[in-house]
């Protein structure tokens, strides 16, 4: 499949969308063994590309950030009419594990990976990982945060753990923005929370797993591969 000379540059991990295009524009990058300074050129992945000496390398990559857009279901087929994320992976690659499902009409920090066993690890309960979302929300009072930190029956017999925090961003008319830490991933746990104290969620985005933030140069349906760092910072706990 053809796409943007700058988007496959980034995807195999040579910078930022920006910075991509800059190197572009100076014109040392190089297709088929031309200079070109065309950011929107398209080309495949079996495209000779050269980045200054460098012959740009676009093996799948092991494990992935990826700005997971709206519509998309984060699951490994297509559902209810819904594109799978992995249809945003080039090259498709059938491997690849994600960590915990978002809804479909959220967006943010999805990680996937060929090594299942770090899917288990981040996933596990055991693991307690800190997910944080920013979540847009109407109808939103503030004397119902005391009970994000007490336990909330959100499903039959689910009572949730206490949130790691929880803290208003901004308030702007009818429309609360907050910061929610949760270590749990019940199905529509952060909007059934909010319904539980009579408020809706509109908007979500998750944006960090830990302490590992979601990259903000990724625009929406954009992805990286991670750094053995960045793994590890998956795994310690999150700063708010
Ligand atoms: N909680 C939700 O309600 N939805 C998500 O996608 C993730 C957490």
């Amino acid at each position: 499949m053809a796409m943007r000379l700058d988007k496959h540059l980034s995807n195999s991990g040579y910078g930022t969308r920006s910075e991509i295009k800059r190197l572009i524009k100076k014109g040392v990058v190089s297709v088929n063994g031309e200079v070109c300074k065309n950011p929107a050129h398209k080309v495949l992945l079996t495209t000779s590309i050269t980045l200054g000496s460098k012959q740009i390398n676009s093996k799948p990559m092991s494990t992935i950030m990826l700005n997971k857009p709206k519509d998309y279901v984060s699951s490994n087929e297509n559902e209810a009419g819904y594109p799978s994320v992995l249809e945003l992976i080039q090259p498709p690659h059938p491997k690849y594990a994600i960590a915990g499902r978002l809804d479909v009409d959220t967006t943010g920090l999805l990680i996937l990976s060929t090594q299942g066993d770090l899917i288990h690890s981040i996933i596990s309960p055991t693991k307690d990982i800190t997910k944080t979302y920013i979540a847009k929300v109407i109808h939103f009072k503030a004397e119902s945060i005391q009970s994000f930190f007490e336990g909330m029956t959100i499903a039959e017999e689910f009572i949730t753990k206490p949130v790691t925090h929880l803290r208003v961003l901004e308030e702007n008319k009818e429309i609360t923005t907050l910061s929610i830490g949760i270590t749990e991933g019940k199905f529509h746990q952060v909007k059934r929370m909010f319904q539980f104290v009579q408020a809706k969620v509109i908007d979500l985005k998750r944006v960090a797993i830990g302490s590992l933030q979601l990259d903000p140069s990724l625009e929406q349906g954009d992805y990286r591969e991670l750094t053995p760092k960045e793994i590890r910072l998956i795994f310690q706990p999150s700063k708010r």
